[in-house]
């Protein structure tokens, strides 16, 4: 079976790093491209390289933007920690990133590597940044998908989702340039939470990628049980890895979305064109978004503590 190749631009992060595990077994991972987000982006991409590292596998990291377009720079330390991988001990980082330049790399891959999956799950200013150098970069993927904002629903203010909030006017050059976005929102990955049992088969597992993943997910419990009051923790990014690789467990409906930039209230809000007919019966917008709205829960955990205990085997 032929493997997807995928490229993926993250702030890790703790849902993150699960994501990358996950990928690094599921896809053919030909980089990692770093972005401020969650944390600082010296801590981002540090934490790129320790888990590029704990794969057992050969991936380039490629530092990027170390600040958003034009919002201040915030943090989801609250979330992720002050490192932004909780309070997890990572191993001493041996290597070192492969460039300074992730929107070169990002476009590079995307002109000479067939069928590329690119897949964003930090605040989207590389991706953005990269748009601008070259508006063919649509073009020359296979696939592109988002974990980012959510119809209706935000985690930071009561409209906006992280990503999107922390750069929102990158979220609203991709929504413009890109024909297509999978766009991985909350309305989806708040239906997909990992549980003590999911960690349990992890820690139980024992390998080196499996026992980092379920010292990621003590940190994000101990977090989602604090700020939501759940007994799972939604793993944002990892869901937005399966929806890339293996999109049948999800389901959504195509929308036109657009970014909000200057409202009091929604900046930073995802607006998804729901309307049916409009006004007077004629098309309202062309869709540019495949909007998620379900998943078969189960199985998308599955494949990601799957992939993390696979991927020990393989090292
Ligand atoms: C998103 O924001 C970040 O904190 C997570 O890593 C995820 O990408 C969820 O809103
Ligand atoms: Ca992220």
């Amino acid at each position: 079976m032929t493997l997807p190749t995928l490229l993926i631009d993250c702030d890790p992060g703790l849902d993150d790093a699960i994501a990358l595990l996950a990928a690094a077994q599921l896809g053919n991972l030909i980089g990692i491209t770093t972005v401020n987000g969650n944390i600082g982006i010296e801590h981002t991409t540090h934490n790129a390289l320790a888990i590029a590292q704990a794969t057992g596998q050969d991936i380039p990291v490629h530092r990027g933007a170390a600040r958003p377009l034009i919002a201040p720079v915030m943090d989801a330390s609250y979330v992720h920690g002050p490192t932004g991988l909780g309070n997890v001990t990572i191993p001493e980082v041996t290597g070192s990133v492969a460039s300074d330049d992730a929107v070169g790399f990002i476009l590079d891959m995307a002109r000479t590597v067939d069928d590329l999956h690119l897949i964003a799950v930090g605040p989207l200013t590389n991706i953005a940044l990269a748009l601008r150098q070259d508006p063919t970069l649509p073009d020359r993927l296979g696939g592109f998908t988002i974990m980012g904002g959510g119809a209706h629903v935000g985690n930071v203010t009561a409209t906006a989702e992280f990503n999107v909030w922390a750069d929102p006017e990158a979220a609203a050059i991709v929504f413009e340039d890109f024909p297509m976005v999978t766009m991985v929102g909350l309305d989806v990955t708040h239906r997909v939470l990992m549980r003590t049992n999911d960690r349990n088969r992890l820690r139980d597992a024992g390998g080196t990628a499996a026992t980092l993943a379920a010292d990621l997910l003590d940190y994000a419990l101990e977090r989602a049980g604090s700020i939501r009051g759940t007994d799972g923790a939604p793993i944002h990014d990892a869901s937005a890895v399966i929806a890339a690789v293996a999109p049948e467990l999800f389901s959504g409906t195509h929308h036109r979305v657009v970014v909000e930039l200057a409202g009091t209230h929604t900046r930073g809000m995802t607006v998804v064109d729901e309307r049916i007919g409009g006004r007077d019966g004629h098309e309202t917008s062309t869709a540019n978004a495949l909007v998620l709205r379900d998943a078969n829960e189960q199985e998308v955990i599955d494949a990601v503590v799957d992939a993390i205990i696979e991927l020990d085997r393989n090292a």
